[in-house]
């Protein structure tokens, strides 16, 4: 069992905390032996995307980030288990977790779908001093779903502190009943199959679309050569 952490902050505040947290229950609680890997940004990821294309019209692997990409590529492609968290930064998750993530639009299932999301299960974390969390998990959960992750579950916390060691006893005990009963969820759950509802309705939308207008290339070929025009489909 892996499991991939992507940290959208380089510093262990409170937000790292919990991920970590949720991460270390999730392993003790795993009947097989289950290893975490760790990014931090923008140590780990710092280039923004330069909105070349190139990712689209070939592929990923032509981005020109792409070689300090690849460890983070690989092991979000290999995790049974992603966490990305972040801290509420104006209501939004960090620059360096939106960039990013923006490198993986080709994964969108209205793209070139990855058939390995159908297995994951995947955490967006943030913490906020007050507000804000609804949205900034929405800006990390909405790359997870799309990219057709199984489950995707969201935990936003407001912690009414800029720093792990002042967040009050009463809001770490509700942290860690989270994380308890998110990370059991987690590991009951461990090898259920098949691509989220919202990816499953874009799916079809796509593969309407494919039908009806003229191939748009790569994306077609990617379909027409995995039998996804017929009646294969990612998720089995
Ligand atoms: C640039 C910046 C913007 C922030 N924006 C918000 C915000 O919109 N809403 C909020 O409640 N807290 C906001 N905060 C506070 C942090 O989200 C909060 O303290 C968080 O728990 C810090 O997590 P960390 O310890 O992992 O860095 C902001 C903090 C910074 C530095």
């Amino acid at each position: 069992m892996k499991l991939t952490m992507i940290h959208g902050q380089a510093h262990r505040g409170s937000t790292c905390m919990v991920a970590r947290e949720l991460a270390e229950k999730i392993q003790k609680g795993m009947q097989e032996q289950a290893a975490i890997t760790e990014f931090f940004l923008p140590e780990d990821f710092d280039k923004p995307c330069c909105g070349c294309y190139t990712c689209f019209q070939t592929s990923l692997e032509h981005c020109p980030h792409f070689q300090k990409l690849k460890p983070l590529a690989d092991a979000l492609l290999e995790a049974d288990v992603i966490i990305l968290d972040s801290p509420v930064y104006v209501y939004h998750a960090t620059g360096q977790m939106m960039s990013l993530l923006d490198h993986f639009g080709t994964w969108w299932v209205v793209h070139r779908p990855r058939p390995e999301m159908s297995r994951k299960q995947a955490v967006v974390i943030s913490t906020a001093a007050g507000g804000g969390m609804k949205s900034t998990n929405q800006d990390m959960a909405d790359s997870l779903e799309m990219w057709g992750v199984h489950k995707v579950y969201r935990m936003g916390l407001g912690v009414q502190s800029t720093k792990p060691q002042e967040i009050p006893e009463g809001i770490l005990r509700r942290i860690h009943k989270k994380t308890d009963r998110l990370s059991a969820r987690i590991c009951r759950q461990h090898g259920a199959q098949g691509y989220n509802t919202r990816a499953k309705k874009w799916f079809y939308l796509m593969r309407l679309a494919h039908n009806h207008f003229p191939p748009a290339e790569p994306d077609w070929g990617y379909w027409e050569r995995n039998g996804w025009h017929k009646n294969k489909r990612p998720w089995q």
